[in-house]
């Protein structure tokens, strides 16, 4: 658990430090990024651990549900909460706006995410054959209502 977490909305002048957090991952060029933050339907929530930027999630806020785009905790930072934390002030920003449906799809192989997600209420409806290239997997997605 870490209790030195502060959470905020990400704009523009956070890309520099989401593109840290990527690290390796290849996940959001600067370019997309900047369109991500210039979209008000899109948003991304950014996590510091004593000013240093250890994680974010984007979603997107659709009419009546929200799809959660990218989840990604820094490896140095991985297994303390913090991306479930994220997941709860997401959960939150649900409830302010009224919505309490989510969805997401992830790999089939990617057993950290399924459990976290799984974790953190989402359960699985459907399975999409051979989605993701790169390599050719299968998407779960997964929904999870806030009651
Ligand atoms: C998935 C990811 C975001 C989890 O971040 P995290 O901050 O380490 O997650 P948390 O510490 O909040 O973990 C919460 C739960 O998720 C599960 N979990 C997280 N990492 C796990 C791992 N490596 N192996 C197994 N379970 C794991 C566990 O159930 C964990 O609860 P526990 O610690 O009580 O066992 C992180 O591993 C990551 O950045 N992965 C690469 C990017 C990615 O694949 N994102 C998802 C795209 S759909």
């Amino acid at each position: 658990m870490n209790n030195n977490l502060k959470i905020s909305f990400a704009n523009i002048n956070n890309i520099h430090d989401i593109i840290i957090i990527q690290e390796r991952l290849p996940i959001f060029t600067e370019k997309q990024l900047v369109n991500v933050l210039n979209d008000e339907n899109r948003i991304i929530l950014i996590a510091y651990s004593d000013n240093i930027p250890v994680a974010f999630i984007c979603f997107a806020v659709l009419v009546d549900h929200i799809d959660i785009i990218n989840i990604v905790t820094r490896e140095a930072y991985k297994k303390q909460g913090i991306a479930s934390r994220l997941i709860n002030e997401l959960y939150k920003f649900g409830s302010s706006k009224n919505i309490n449906k989510f969805f997401l799809e992830v790999r089939i192989t990617n057993t950290a995410a399924i459990l976290l997600y799984e974790k953190n209420g989402f359960k699985k409806i459907s399975t999409r054959k051979k989605y993701y290239t790169n390599p050719v997997e299968d998407a779960l997605i997964y929904e999870y209502i806030n009651i």
